[in-house]
């Protein structure tokens, strides 16, 4: 081999690396500047966890940090309210609204989206606006509005099961919150 050739060779071989790096069997993804990212390129974001991970000690986790701070049961003993009793209670419903809010972004990230279909963006958002609802709603501890923010979450949830979770075949997910538990709230 000449000096050249060696040198090809060599150039290829680094190109050929740089191709099949990181991603895990993701999107290759260019190390192109990004404006408003500073330095970081869309190459930086780490993305490795496996989707079904984000899906549930992610999303699952903090959508249940939300509905399980709303709701009332009525039982002969009469009405008991599900809602936080206590600041640090709303502190937390509102933390975990804000978390699935995040979080819905992290469903957009190179190589999560399951297709290339515009829906997949918008039910992300449809899921980001819910959570932002019940942030919002959270932080004036309005526990009509903030219940029905859960129910919006609930319906973001459900959307882009039936028509993107092959497990589900069109029908919500059994293990969703079954809302018939909750008895909608007096007249007030
Ligand atoms: C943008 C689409 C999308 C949104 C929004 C979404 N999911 Fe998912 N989710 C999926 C897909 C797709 C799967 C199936 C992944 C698979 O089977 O590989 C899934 C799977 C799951 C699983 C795992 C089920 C299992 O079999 O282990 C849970 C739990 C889950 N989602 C909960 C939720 C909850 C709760 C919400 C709403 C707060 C939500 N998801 C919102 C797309 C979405």
């Amino acid at each position: 081999m000449t000096r050249s050739m060696i040198a090809l060779a060599l150039a290829l071989a680094l190109a050929m690396a740089a191709c099949s790096d990181n991603s895990g069997g993701a999107a290759v993804v260019p190390a192109k500047p990004v404006e408003g990212m500073g330095a970081a390129t869309l190459a930086d974001l780490r993305t490795d966890t496996a989707f079904l991970d984000v899906m549930n000690h992610v999303i699952d986790y903090n959508a249940w940090g939300v509905w399980n701070a709303q709701g009332w049961i009525i039982d002969k003993d009469g009405i008991h309210e599900l809602f936080p009793t206590t600041e640090a209670g709303w502190v937390a419903a509102e933390s975990a609204a804000f978390t699935l809010a995040e979080a819905s972004n992290a469903l957009m990230l190179p190589g999560r989206p399951r297709s290339a279909d515009k829906e997949w963006v918008e039910f992300s958002h449809q899921l980001y606006d819910a959570a932002k609802k019940a942030q919002e709603t959270a932080l004036r501890q309005d526990k009509q509005a903030f219940f029905d923010a859960g129910g919006e979450i609930y319906q973001a949830c459900v959307a882009c099961h039936n028509r993107f979770s092959p497990k589900d075949g069109g029908k919500p997910m059994g293990h969703l919150p079954e809302l018939p538990n909750r008895t909608p709230p007096p007249n007030q």
